[in-house]
C-alpha cells in the first residue's frame, strides 16, 4: 500500500529536490519480497530468490535482497559491479545473459560465483578457464530452453533436446573442476498459465541431467516474468485479472513438491523476480509547468517525460495532487505531456478534472524498467528519494550535466 502524498509534502520535497523526482518505498519492496517467497514456500519449502538487477538495480533494494538471503541475478559485468559494491558476496551472484565479458566471468568463477552458460561458445571459454585453474572448483549453471506453450521461440539458452545441450552437459560431467549448481530458464510472458509447463519442463530436464550425465544441480531456477501488485486501472488496460503471487506459486511450487516428495536432497526452487517485487515500490512525481489550449485541445506539460516511466501504450496509474492552488481550471480530455519534443510523449491521455500549474502528477508502478531505462535524452534524470523512514533519504541525487557529458571530448 503506497504511502499517502499530499500537496504540502510534495511542495516541500520539490523545494529541496526540484520539480520532478522518484519516490521510492523500500519497505514495499521488502514486503513484496517476503510475500512472494512465502507464497512459494507454502507449497515447497526449499525456495529462494535471485533478484533481477536489470529491473531496478538501486543499491538500497539490492542490499535488502542480500540481507534477506536472496541472490543477485546479474546479466553484465556492470551489474556484477553493482552487486559487489553493494557488499554482496560473489558466492551470492548468478550471472545470466547471452554475452559476457570473459575476463570478468573468470573473476566471478574464481571467487565462488555462478555463471550460467548460454551457448556452446561460452562453454568452451569456461572450459579453458577450468583447465587453467585445476585447483579451483568452478560453479556453473546451464540456461535451458524448452516449449512452454507461450507462442515465443526464445533465443536464450540451450534447446534441452538439442546437440549443444548434450555437448555442454558432457563437457561439465567430464571436467573435474566444473560443478553444475544451476539449471535455469526464463520466459518473458507473464501469464501464470505457462507456469505449470515452466516447472514441468525444468523438472523433466533435471531428471534427464541426473540420468544421462550423473549431474545433480542444487538449484532449479525457473526465472522471472511475473506480475506484481498493481491497481485495477492498470490490470484492466493490460487485460489481466487479479493475478496474485499464489497463482504462480501454486502452479510451479506444487509441481516441485509432488516431484520431490520424500526426496531428501531435493534441489532448491529459484525464481528471478524483477517487476513482481519492484513494480509498485516506486512512483514518479512531476510538476505541471504549463497549461495551454491548442485548437480546442488542452495540454498540460510536466517537467517529466514518458522516458522517466518507460510505460507506453497505456494510461499509467496516476493521481493529481494539488500543489498549485491558484487559477484552477476544469479540463476535459486534456493530455498530460512531457518535456521532450516527441509528439507521443504523453504521460496521460484524455484526463478530465481539475488542474493548475504547480500541481503534481504522481504516477504509480514506476519501480521496474524505469530508472534503468531512462536515456540521457534532452534532460538528465531526476533524484530518487526513499520516503519510508522518519526522514526522507536521498537514494540517488539528480544527475547533472557533467555526469552525462564527461565522456565526450568537447
Ligand atoms: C533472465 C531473466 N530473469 C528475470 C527477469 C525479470 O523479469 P521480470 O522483470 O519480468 O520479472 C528477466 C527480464 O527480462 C530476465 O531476462
Amino acid at each position: 500500500m503506497s504511502k499517502l502524498v499530499t500537496g504540502e509534502m510534495l511542495n516541500k520535497l520539490s523545494d529541496r529536490f526540484g520539480n520532478a523526482f522518484y519516490l521510492l518505498e523500500s519497505k514495499a519492496f521488502e514486503q513484496n519480497y517476503n510475500d512472494l517467497i512465502k507464497a512459494f514456500k507454502t507449497y515447497y519449502p526449499k525456495v529462494n530468490i535471485a533478484y533481477s538487477y536489470k529491473t531496478n538495480y538501486t543499491p538500497k533494494l539490492v542490499r535488502i535482497v542480500d540481507r534477506l538471503g536472496g541472490y543477485a541475478e546479474v546479466v553484465s559485468d556492470m551489474e556484477m559491479e553493482i552487486a559487489l559494491r553493494s557488499g554482496v558476496s560473489p558466492k551470492q551472484i548468478i550471472w545470466n545473459g547471452p554475452v559476457k565479458n570473459m575476463k570478468k566471468v573468470k573473476e566471478l568463477l574464481l571467487t565462488g560465483g555462478t555463471v550460467n552458460i548460454d551457448s556452446i561458445y561460452e562453454a568452451d571459454q569456461i572450459r579453458i578457464i577450468a583447465e587453467s585453474y585445476p585447483e579451483h572448483q568452478l560453479n556453473v549453471g546451464v540456461r535451458c530452453n524448452y516449449e512452454v506453450g507461450d507462442g515465443v521461440l526464445s533465443r536464450f539458452g540451450f534447446d534441452v533436446n538439442g546437440e549443444d545441450f548434450d555437448a555442454v552437459m558432457s563437457l561439465i560431467s567430464t571436467t573435474p573442476n566444473l560443478h553444475l549448481v544451476n539449471l535455469q530458464a526464463h520466459f518473458a510472458k507473464r501469464s501464470p498459465e505457462y507456469w505449470t509447463a515452466r516447472a514441468e519442463g525444468m523438472l523433466k530436464t533435471y531428471d534427464k541431467v541426473v540420468a544421462n550425465y550423473g549431474l545433480k544441480p542444487e538449484r532449479l531456477d525457473i526465472g522471472g516474468g511475473m506480475y506484481g501488485r498493481m491497481p485495477d486501472s492498470l490490470r484492466s488496460q493490460l487485460g489481466i485479472g487479479n493475478v496474485t503471487y499464489d497463482d504462480y506459486a501454486k502452479r510451479a511450487a506444487k509441481a516441485f513438491a509432488e516431484h520431490f516428495e520424500n526426496v531428501e536432497d531435493a534441489p532448491f526452487l529459484f525464481i528471478e523476480p524483477g517487476s513482481a517485487v519492484a513494480g509498485d515500490c516506486m512512483r514518479f512525481v512531476s510538476r505541471i509547468e504549463t497549461i495551454k489550449t491548442v485548437r480546442g485541445k488542452v495540454f498540460a506539460t510536466v517537467i517529466g517525460s514518458q522516458k522517466n516511466i518507460s510505460m507506453n501504450g497505456i494510461n499509467p496509474p496516476m493521481e493529481i495532487v494539488a500543489g498549485g492552488v491558484e487559477n484552477r481550471i476544469t479540463v476535459e480530455n486534456a493530455d498530460i505531456v512531457g518535456f521532450t519534443c516527441i509528439e507521443g510523449d504523453v504521460l496521460q491521455k484524455n484526463y478530465s478534472g481539475s488542474l493548475a500549474v504547480g500541481d503534481y502528477i504522481v504516477i504509480g508502478n514506476c519501480g521496474s524498467y524505469s530508472l534503468v531505462m531512462k536515456p540521457p535524452f534532452i534532460l538528465p534524470n531526476f533524484p530518487v528519494i526513499d520516503i519510508c523512514g522518519e526522514e526522507v533519504e536521498v537514494i540517488k541525487r539528480g544527475e547533472c550535466f557533467d555526469d552525462l557529458f564527461h565522456t565526450f571530448n568537447f
